[in-house]
């Protein structure tokens, strides 16, 4: 790709906020210096640094080797024997740790239960031996299709300790969605519930396993947790209730000690086309970045009280909510429901009530809370907050001013964290104690972490010039490969650019190294030969005041070749014509004439997935008038695109 084909980026952006020296001092990375070294050490010499940090897990056996191999295919702790359930539990019970809060739960109707480790370790050994006796073995697959409650992290560290391999199955998904996972993992044993609580509504799990049973001649038995109370077909010598089996369990169930490389989890990711990709993950590498992540990135301490509001159904519940927070024996808070019930102020509750220090979610969640107001979160007492988290796309620089004013009251760092699926752990984000923040900037590469940012040929390109992002080195949590499907593994990731990793993100860096991700480099829309990322026009639009969310599309142009359509909802309900001109001012004035709106079309919601993204694709589709071809089973709500279709002109 020559010089001109690379992403232009028109998003300036030129605030930064230190962290504050009373953090600082306190941080488990407390300077600069420290940081540099860690990060030298780890790309100078990885099997030595992954080798040190290893010693933060407790091993049956410690590791002959720590990687063999070139990427791709690497190969970490080699001989090593470790269990990951043990080192969430176990270990904690030799300390006073035993009986500190690791799960704070709290249930959508207001119900509340804490576990204290002991009580986790009681329950998941009784959930082991409960596998045991359906003969689920070590290397057998379970699903996972629950809500978010406490027997979903019970059973999750259940199938670890013996070495069977869950796939969780996000609780939105449909019937088909689950047969076909099913399938893909060849599961044995699929871990319901009659249903969970949303927006005050029951969801039924477990109608939805048993349309599912039918495609998915795998599966042997059924466990069924009782959440709802809502009515449940239970057939005989296949279904089992959760209490039931629990009642008779022992508690008494030694982990198994497990190679390093043995795997830990599946967890399906939608790639672009064709079927979900099984992106596999194995026991050390992962346990040791998600542990030393969470160290890292969200300053871990024995007092902290730590909040992730992610499901555990996506890859940010798994690493932290479940797997990075237990191994470091903290107390997690997990809730189950919508943010707006019963009303808009329902987060900032939690937060007060449960003296919350560390806050982590998504984008398109502050987005939402932008919308709602800021009497919500003024109603409550949110000062035990020290430190916020953002993840899954990048944060519009408005949405991080508002979240760091409102909901950090300037006082909390702000880490927003790049990762993905792929990559098991967090990549590339500030340091609290140590990095100054820019608004929307994931800033630098953690220890262990040697990204770049290349030409389509895989030249390295210079300061500010958009590329591909991508990996040089490899890291212990990476994902391994795609459950069954090896060859597509090396297609998807490492055909792209020679040696290394790429999982489709365009980003650039800036004069001081700090990283700004663009999106995925399929939104990139070509104007007059211009390439520009539709992130930074959103985020022009997210900064005018009556805008709430944007999501920005290319479509066929004919003297353009692609115009910008921009899809946008407000936070009243007012859209004029005149508003839609003033937005194409706003936009040109903000970034250029190069990037004025052909099209702005007003809707109440947008389309996305069920973890919160925006469905780019879609938008597209409609922005050309076309009908879509592209796989809606995760589209969160359908009646959004009827919606936006009626906008056409
Ligand atoms: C996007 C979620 C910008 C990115 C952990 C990535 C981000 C995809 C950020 C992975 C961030 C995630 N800034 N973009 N801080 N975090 N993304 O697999 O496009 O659900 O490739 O993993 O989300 O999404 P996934």
């Amino acid at each position: 790709m020559s010089a001109e084909n690379n992403i232009e980026s028109v998003l300036n952006e030129n605030r930064s906020f230190a962290p504050p020296a009373t953090f600082s001092e306190a941080a488990n990375i407390s300077s600069e210096e420290q940081y540099q070294q860690l990060w030298q050490h780890a790309k100078d010499d990885p099997a030595g640094f992954w080798g040190e940090m290893a010693e933060n897990l407790t091993w049956f056996q410690r590791p002959e080797s720590i990687m063999d191999g070139e990427m791709p295919n690497t190969k970490w702790f080699t001989g090593g024997k470790i269990n990951v359930s043990y080192n969430c539990l176990d270990r904690h019970l030799e300390t006073d740790r035993r009986n500190k809060a690791a799960l704070i739960w709290e249930g959508e109707p207001g119900d509340t239960r804490v576990l204290r480790y002991q009580d986790l370790h009681r329950e998941v050994c009784r959930f082991a031996n409960v596998l045991k006796d359906m003969g689920v073995e070590t290397g057998d697959r379970v699903t996972l299709y629950m809500p978010m409650i406490p027997e979903l992290t019970i059973a999750m560290l259940a199938c670890a300790r013996i070495g069977a391999i869950h796939s969780i199955i996000f609780g939105g998904f449909s019937a088909e969605a689950v047969a076909d996972r099913n399938n893909d993992a060849q599961a044995r044993v699929v871990v319901t519930a009659d249903g969970g609580w949303r927006r005050g509504k029951e969801i039924p799990l477990k109608a939805a396993v048993d349309a599912s049973l039918d495609k998915s001649p795998t599966v042997e038995k059924v466990v069924v947790v009782r959440r709802t109370g809502g009515d449940v077909d239970m057939v005989p010598d296949r279904d089992f209730w959760w209490h039931d089996l629990m009642d008779g369990a022992s508690a008494d169930c030694d982990a198994v000690q497990l190679d390093s490389e043995h795997p830990l989890f599946i967890l399906y990711t939608s790639g672009s086309t064709g079927k979900p990709k099984g992106v596999l993950h194995t026991s050390a590498g992962y346990l040791l970045g998600t542990t030393m992540t969470s160290k890292w990135v969200f300053d871990l301490k024995e007092e902290d009280t730590y909040w992730c509001t992610a499901d555990i159904g996506w890859i940010t519940g798994h690493s932290y909510i479940c797997y990075g927070p237990l191994s470091n024996g903290a107390s997690v808070v997990m809730y189950e429901g919508a943010p707006n019930w019963p009303d808009e102020g329902r987060f900032w509750e939690i937060v007060e009530k449960y003296q919350v220090s560390i806050f982590y979610t998504a984008p398109t969640a502050i987005r939402a809370f932008i919308k709602w107001g800021n009497q919500w979160p003024e109603k409550y007492d949110l000062s035990s907050l020290r430190l916020l988290g953002t993840v899954g796309e990048p944060i519009n620089p408005e949405a991080w001013m508002w979240y760091h004013e409102v909901i950090g009251q300037q006082r909390c760092p702000i880490v927003d964290t790049w990762w993905q699926t792929e990559t098991g752990g967090i990549m590339i984000s500030p340091l609290p104690g140590v990095t100054p923040t820019k608004p929307g900037s994931c800033a630098k590469p953690l220890p262990g972490v040697v990204p770049d940012i290349v030409s389509e040929a895989g030249v390295s390109l210079d300061v500010n010039q958009g590329g591909l992002l991508v990996m040089k080195q490899p890291w212990p949590h990476m994902l391994r490969t795609l459950y069954g499907d090896h060859d597509r593994f090396i297609e998807t990731y490492f055909s792209t650019i020679e040696d290394c990793y790429f999982a489709g993100d365009g980003a650039r860096r800036d004069e001081d190294g700090y990283i700004w991700v663009m999106g995925r480099v399929d939104d990139v829309i070509n104007v007059s030969g211009h390439r520009l990322s539709t992130m930074e026009v959103e985020s022009s639009l997210v900064a005018h005041e009556k805008v709430a969310e944007a999501a920005v599309v290319g479509f066929p142009h004919e003297i353009k070749g692609e115009g910008i359509c921009c899809f946008v909802t407000l936070k009243d309900d007012d859209g004029t014509d005149d508003l839609k001109a003033e937005l194409t001012r706003h936009v040109r004035q903000q970034i250029g004439a190069l990037a004025t709106p052909d099209q702005i079309r007003f809707g109440a919601s947008l389309p996305k997935t069920r973890s919160g993204k925006i469905m780019r694709r879609l938008l597209r589709d409609i922005a050309a008038g076309r009908e879509s071809t592209q796989d809606t089973t995760t589209l969160e709500d359908f009646s959004v695109l009827a919606k936006l279709r009626e906008d056409e002109d």
